[in-house]
């Protein structure tokens, strides 16, 4: 079944010009949104053409916000190694782009907005229903298939990077979630090891 996440970069740069040799220092924790972007959209010799990735970054005083999507339906050059997925956010984040919340293409399957994570949310909440992962939430084997949002169309699941959501950014998803929040265990994990989870879990579900 189709699905999607949205990933909130406090740090990664959006600066174009950021060096793909440094993704962990110089390019603010991009290494970890890229992370996210290959676990959610790679799996063994191919891409999941059924889900979306959003990478809501928060940008800087000289550029502001940055929404990337990318499309497993029609993303190119798309490779599971850290460096090759950077590039295309680089090359999105290249793309110059007005605050009007529109999404310009950037590379086939890749688009760009100017976009802060506030209306990326709401935008995110359009296609389908969201789900909020934190560890306090409703543990995902338990969860009722409504929980995981399964029932309303692509499920859109929102989680942060290496920092913790902030209040403010925590309601925010919250409130377009309508209260679903789910937890896939015990223990804080990193981002891409909770994409791996709930892949695994809706797979199960859908088989
Ligand atoms: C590296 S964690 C951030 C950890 C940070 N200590 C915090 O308090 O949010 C990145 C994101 O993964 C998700 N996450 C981590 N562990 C989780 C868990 N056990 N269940 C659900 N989501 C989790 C959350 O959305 C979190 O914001």
């Amino acid at each position: 079944m189709r699905r999607r996440f949205l990933v909130l970069g406090h740090d990664a740069t959006v600066d174009p010009s950021f060096s793909l040799g440094d993704l962990a220092g110089g390019a603010g924790r991009m290494d970890v949104l890229v992370r996210v972007l290959t676990n959610a959209l790679c799996v063994s010799h191919g891409v999941r053409t059924d889900t979306e990735v959003w990478l809501a970054l928060v940008g800087d005083d000289e550029r502001g916000p940055r929404t990337v999507r990318f499309d497993g339906a029609s993303v190119r050059n798309l490779n599971p190694d850290e460096r090759s997925a950077a590039a295309l956010v680089k090359k999105a984040l290249a793309v110059d782009v007005v605050p009007n919340g529109v999404f310009e293409p950037a590379h086939p399957g890749v688009s760009v907005a100017e976009m802060p994570y506030s209306e990326a949310v709401v935008r995110f909440s359009e296609a389908g229903p969201v789900v909020l992962l934190d560890r306090e939430g409703e543990d995902l084997r338990a969860a009722a298939d409504e929980t995981l949002g399964m029932t309303g169309g692509a499920p859109g699941f929102v989680l942060s990077d290496h920092r913790p959501l902030a209040q403010e950014e925590h309601d925010d998803a919250f409130r377009v979630a309508e209260g679903r929040r789910v937890s896939v265990g015990p223990e804080w994990l990193q981002g891409h090891q909770v994409v791996t989870l709930v892949h695994d879990e809706l797979d199960r579900r859908g088989r």
